[in-house]
This record gives C-alpha cells, structure tokens and sequence, in this order.
C-alpha cells in the first residue's frame, strides 16, 4: 500500500469523563485509547502520524514521541476543525486520514480498508458513516433527494426530522493535504457550540464541486468514548475480541466473559484459563499451562505446562517449564524459577533465582536471594535481605541444601551444597557445604515440674518460675 498520513485528533478537553486525568490516557483494556489509535494508524501503514493535543498535555506528549508519532498543539479547544488546522498542513502533502483519539475500537484493518476504499471511488473527502439503531448525539448524515452525501449536521443543531435519521458520522475522513491546506480555515463557528466543526467541510466542498462520497462502517467504528461507561463498554469488548481470538488458537477459556487478556499478551495451546483470571502486559503464557481463578499476572514470562494456583500475584517473573506456583503466592520482580520448582502458599519472592525442583511450599519470604537445585525451603523461612542501612543484602544458599522449618537468614550470608539448617535457626554465619548448622536456644526440661498439673491453678507462680 502506497503512503498516506493520518492526522489524530486528541486536544478536547474530555469534560464528560469526570476525572482530571487526561482523556486520551484513559486505559481500555490496559491500553491507553490514544496508543490505540496510533498503534493501528502505523500498523496500516501510516508514514507520517500526527497527533494534535491540548497545551497542557506534557503525558500524553511523552506517549506519542514514545511510539514515532507528532505532537501539535491545539491553543484553545475551538473545535475539531480547528484542531485539523493546528496539524501543521504545511508540511503535509498527499492522502491523510483524519480520525479521533477517542475511538478506540478502530483497528489497522479498518484503517487500511477506508484507504482502499476511498482510492477506489477516487473522491476527493469520503466520510466514514455507520447505522446505529441509537444515534444518539453522533453527527447526522444529511443525503440529498439523489442520496448523495449533502451535510453532516451535530445533534445539538439538528432539529427533529434530522434527529430521526440513524445515519452518522464516526469522526474518519479521508482527503488530501492539498484540499485541507485549501478549505479547513474557511470553516466558521456558526453553531450552537461556537466551535469550528470538522464536518463543515463538507458543504465547503460541496460547494465547490468537488467529489464527496461515504464508506459505510460497522457500528463500532463509530463508537466514540466520551463518557466513564463508553470507556467500560469498550473494555469488555476489546477484552472479548482477545478471548475470541485466543479460543480460535486452541486457547481453553473456562468463562471467555471473566477473562482479562490485554492484547500484548501470547498465551499457547491448551492452556487453560479460569475466570477472573488477568494476564497483563509483556505476559507470555506457554502451552498446556493451567491459570486457576483470581490471579493477576503482569509482565512475565511462562514456560510450558506451569501450574498458578488460585489467588497468585505475579509480577516480572519468569517461570520454566512445570512450575508450580500458589494458592496465594506473591512472585515480586526479579523473580526466576527454573523447571519444576514449586512455590507454595503464601510465599513471597523478590529477585529471587530458584534453580532446577527446589521447593519453598509454605508461609516464607525470599527476598534477594539465588537457591540452587533441589533444595528444601522449609515453611515460614524468611531471609532478612534489608539492614538498618537501608540497604539490600543477598542470602545464596546452594544446591541440595535441607532448610528446617522457622529459618532466619540474616544477609549477607552464604550456605554450601548439602547443608541442613536445624529448625528454628538464626543463621549469621556462613555454612560450610555438607555441614549441619543449628542456631537457635537449647531445650530445657525440668523433670516433675508442674507436679500433678498443680501450677495451672497458680498463674503467678507459674509466671515466676517460667523466668527462672
Ligand atoms: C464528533 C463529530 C461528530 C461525530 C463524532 C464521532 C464534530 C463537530 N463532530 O463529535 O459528527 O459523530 O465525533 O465520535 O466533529 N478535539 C480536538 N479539539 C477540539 C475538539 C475536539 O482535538 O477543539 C478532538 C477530541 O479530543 C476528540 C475528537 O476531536 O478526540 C472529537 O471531539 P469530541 O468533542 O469527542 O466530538 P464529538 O462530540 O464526539
Ligand atoms: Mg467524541
């Protein structure tokens, strides 16, 4: 497909939305609208886009420098017309799109469709227009008696018998830089908004005999978010169209209408996934992997034949192949668990490198630490990685190491191959590979000492000989 360049509309104040966080930037299915919109503009095939935003867009200006787009900045909203005429036309040449940054169910096969279309009606404007069974506040389609297209008319200036037609328009026009340059600054303000409106154009070219056509579109083309619950319609179902895609790959969806897959996220054959669960992300998810219900998994990555159980939080970790990995767990950051290492409930990981079938399966905490293989982490082990210097200090404990219950590292410190840690331990030192270290109080027993269970009707005795 030859170049064309796309001109995205993104300086409106967004009022209706209800919160001061810019409208664009509002995450539909964890993607920010406008990255949407650029992502499938460039995906199309777009040489050049440009995006026109609000003086005081200094977020949404990192964002599209982030992904090779434009910024031009729109003074004041005067409207959409105007915001085309703040796109440095200038500098512009050949086909441009004209969409809204609102619209985030246009994807790069829509976009690339409307190019094709309007090349081959070879007009000079084609309008992007649905039926919608609600019109609502769209832009009306007004047709001459020749049903050619004649005007677009604004909900607020429409009277009845335009109010009635379920045409509209979705906000993507499709023209040349050269006609722009030549009419957008003869759009006036007479409406009831004073803005200058977009669809003006139409009667200006109208007007000056040029060819004007329509390229009928589905109704989500047309879906604009400009309201709190626009924005959640959207969601579910960009979210939907993921689950359907994923089943269509052999994807095993338990309830496709409670799953949350953001579209950056691969998920393999087989794998099974429960309700509720979130991958988020730079997520990928192996084949033949079983994602029980309740677990929020962002930015990992996941080898074959993995096991979450239900209620796991995991977060930039990397997981190989027949992993096991919850109920309840919390794999933090710099998490890497090599094949067949099981974590069990309530453990927490952070940095943590866990080699080759070591087990943590109970109540611990791994913080900054390397485990080698085929140890045994035993339940409530905490490693104590953080000082009174605000500092984080590493515990690296070996291969074939046995760690009894209640273990305390307190980093730095280091344990051969084939250690075993006594239970209860408090271990400063390091330990010698094969070496059994104990670190903790010794057992006193006293012989007789509650006599006949005597003391338990006498606490403050029992008290006093207990400090003995
Ligand atoms: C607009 C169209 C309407 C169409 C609808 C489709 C006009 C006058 N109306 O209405 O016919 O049915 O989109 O969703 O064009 N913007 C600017 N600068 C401004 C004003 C708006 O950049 O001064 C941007 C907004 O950020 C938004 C887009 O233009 O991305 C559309 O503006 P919005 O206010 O949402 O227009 P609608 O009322 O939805
Ligand atoms: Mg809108």
């Amino acid at each position: 497909m030859s170049k064309f360049s796309v001109i995205v509309l993104a300086a409106g104040k967004g009022t209706r939305m209800q919160t001061r966080f810019p409208k664009v930037l509002h995450p539909t299915a964890g993607i920010p609208m406008l990255t949407r919109v650029i992502a499938a503009a460039k995906q199309a095939g777009a040489a050049e886009v440009r995006v026109v935003i609000g003086k005081s867009s200094s977020q949404i200006k990192e964002l599209i420098e982030s992904m090779g787009a434009t910024t031009f900045v729109q003074d004041e909203a005067h409207g959409t017309a105007n915001a085309v005429g703040s796109a440095g036309l200038n500098s512009l040449y050949g086909e441009v799109v004209i969409v809204n940054g609102d619209h985030p169910l246009v994807f790069s096969e829509d976009i690339q469709g409307f190019v094709n279309s309007f090349r081959e009606q070879r007009s000079d404007l084609s309008l992007v227009v649905s039926r919608l069974s609600e019109p609502q506040s769209y832009g009306r389609i007004v047709r001459d008696s020749s049903g050619r297209l004649f005007s677009v008319v604004e909900s607020k200036d429409a009277g009845p018998s335009t109010l009635a037609i379920n045409e509209v328009n979705t906000g993507i026009y499709l023209t040349t830089a050269k006609l722009l340059k030549k009419y957008i600054f003869q759009v006036r303000n007479n409406n009831a908004k004073k803005e200058y409106y977009l669809t003006d154009l139409i009667e200006l070219y109208r007007h000056a005999g040029l060819k004007l056509s329509t390229i009928e579109a589905k109704a989500r083309i047309a879906f604009g978010v400009n309201t709190q619950s626009e924005l959640a319609v959207a969601t579910r179902l960009l979210f939907r169209r993921k689950s359907v895609q994923l089943m269509s790959d052999g994807v095993v969806l338990v309830d496709p209408h409670a799953t949350y897959i953001e579209d950056t996220v691969s998920v393999g054959e087989g794998s099974v996934l429960f309700p509720n669960v979130y991958l988020r992300g730079k997520t990928r998810l192996g084949q033949r992997c079983v994602i029980e219900p309740q677990c929020w998994i962002s930015d990992c990555d996941i080898e074959e034949q993995v096991h979450v159980l239900m209620g796991s939080h995991l977060v930039g970790s990397r997981l190989g192949q027949d992993v096991r990995v919850g109920p309840y767990a919390r794999l933090r950051p710099g998490t890497e668990l090599a094949e067949g290492v099981h974590i069990g409930n309530f453990v927490e990981t952070k940095n943590a490198k866990i080699s080759a079938h070591s087990k943590a399966s109970h109540l611990t905490y791994l913080g900054d630490v390397e485990i080698g293989s085929h140890t045994n982490i035993g339940c409530g082990t905490i490693t104590c990685n953080y000082a009174i210097d605000k500092k984080k200090y590493l515990t690296k404990i070996g291969s074939h190491v046995f760690v009894g219950s209640d273990t305390q590292f307190v980093a730095p410190v280091e344990i051969g191959d084939y250690a075993v840690i006594g239970s209860g331990s408090t271990i400063t030192k390091h330990v010698p590979a094969h070496a059994l270290a104990v670190a903790r109080g010794h057992q006193i027993v006293k012989p007789g000492y509650n006599k006949e269970g005597a003391l338990s009707t006498s606490s403050k005795e029992a008290g006093h000989l207990c400090v003995e």
